[in-house]
Order: structure tokens, then C-alpha cells, then sequence
């Protein structure tokens, strides 16, 4: 169940708070209103919600406050040692997007913020088509992660962060598996879901999916 990302989560879990905070200038961009991205996915969350990639507790913490019933499921132990820490009162399994221990109940919301990029476009595919048989019927998908608009804007971005010597954010954006919005789109629409995008920084959109009646 470990994903490949697994090692790199449990070295950052230590210092994750920090770099969301905005003290990491290169990754500032990608987590500029970071709380109000985590609140727009919270407050879209209704029913029993699953959360993917919990990392430190963020967006669980959210959820919980406004006395939702969550889920939560992370492959980094470390990172759910922390998350547990902060929230006594946080169910969180050992799981990642596709291989997780299933709710006895239909799920109403499956959450993820900053985590949906770690799965290739095909892994993607499968985990779209896997909440689509498990979700309620209406039950839908809120996910905000860094997607962009085509190949074009992402090579641009790639561009931008090697001229200003980010050479961390523009390997990340070379090796893990940010997509676009048509390639998303083109999922959600052939297994059953109508999607809509909503910008909420340079990197980061927000993902809403419903099924489809
Ligand atoms: C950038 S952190 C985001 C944490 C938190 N959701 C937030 O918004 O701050 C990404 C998280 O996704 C987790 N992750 C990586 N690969 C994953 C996978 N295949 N399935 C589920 N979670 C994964 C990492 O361990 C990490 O905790």
C-alpha cells in the first residue's frame, strides 16, 4: 500500500506545517491561500466523506470542526502519526487513492487537497472509476490539487520556475504527474460524472465532480 512518494512524505512530515505556511519560497505560489482552498473543499463536503492523502491533518481538521463524519486514509506513517497528534478525534487507515479498506456505508464525498498529482493519469483513471461504483448515488468528488489548463501552461510553469532557479519546484513538476484540465475532464465525463473547474492560485484548482443520475 506504500506509495512511491511514501519516503519523501515521511522525511517532510516534520516541517509540512512550515512549508504551507509559505516559509519555502519557491513552493510559496503553490500553497498561496492554502487555507482558503482547504475551507472551499470543506464546506463542499456533506454525507460520510473519505479523505485521500490526509498528510498532517489539514483538511480533516476542517471537516471535523464543522461536525462532518470523516474517513481519512494515508500511506506515510509519519505523516499519520502527526495527523493523529493533532486530532484525537481523527479515523485515519493506512490506504492511498486505490487500495484502501472500504466503508461498510456508501460514501456521500471523497476529499483530497494537494495529493491527486501523485497517481499517474492512468491511476487517475482507475481511482475516478473505483469512487464512481462506491460512491452514493449523486454522491460526488472534491479535490483541489495543481492542474493545468493545457501542455502549453505546464511546460510554461516548468519554464518560469527553472528561470527563477526553483530547480526543486521545476523537478517536481517534471516528475510527478500533474495533468490538465482535458485530460481530467475526459475521465469524469466517459465514467459518469459531470466536473467543473475553479482557479484558486497559480498551481492550484478546484475540482468538483457529481455523478451522474
Ligand atoms: C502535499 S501532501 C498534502 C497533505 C494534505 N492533504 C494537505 O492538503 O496539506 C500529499 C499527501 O498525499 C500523500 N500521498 C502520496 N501518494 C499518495 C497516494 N498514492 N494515495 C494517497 N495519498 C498519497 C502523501 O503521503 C502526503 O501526505
Amino acid at each position: 500500500m506504500a506509495s512511491e512518494f511514501t519516503k519523501l512524505f515521511d522525511d517532510w512530515s516534520k516541517t509540512y506545517d512550515d512549508t504551507v505556511a509559505g516559509t519555502d519560497p519557491e513552493y510559496r505560489e503553490v500553497f498561496a491561500h492554502y487555507e482558503d482552498i482547504l475551507q472551499s473543499v470543506a464546506d463542499k463536503a456533506e454525507g460520510l466523506i473519505l479523505e485521500f492523502g490526509v498528510g498532517t491533518g489539514n483538511l480533516s481538521e476542517r471537516i471535523l470542526r464543522q461536525g462532518k463524519e470523516l474517513i481519512g486514509y494515508e500511506p506515510s506513517g509519519e505523516m499519520r502519526k502527526i495527523s493523529v497528534q493533532k486530532l484525537p478525534g481523527l479515523t485515519v487507515f493506512e490506504g492511498d487513492f486505490i487500495d484502501f479498506p472500504v466503508t461498510e456505508r456508501s460514501p456521500d464525498t471523497i476529499v483530497s487537497t494537494y495529493a491527486f498529482h501523485h497517481l499517474t493519469d492512468e491511476d487517475k483513471r482507475t481511482a475516478i472509476s473505483r469512487y464512481h461504483e462506491l460512491l452514493s448515488a449523486q454522491g460526488k468528488i472534491v479535490f483541489a490539487d495543481t492542474v493545468f489548463a493545457d501542455e502549453e501552461a505546464k511546460e510554461k510553469m516548468i519554464r518560469d520556475a527553472s528561470d527563477k532557479n526553483y530547480t526543486r519546484l521545476a523537478q517536481d513538476l517534471k516528475t510527478e504527474y500533474y495533468t490538465t484540465i482535458p485530460v481530467l475532464t475526459g475521465f469524469f465525463e466517459e465514467i459518469g460524472f459531470d466536473v467543473e473547474f475553479t482557479r484558486k492560485n497559480g498551481f492550484v484548482w478546484l475540482i468538483e465532480a457529481v455523478k451522474k443520475s
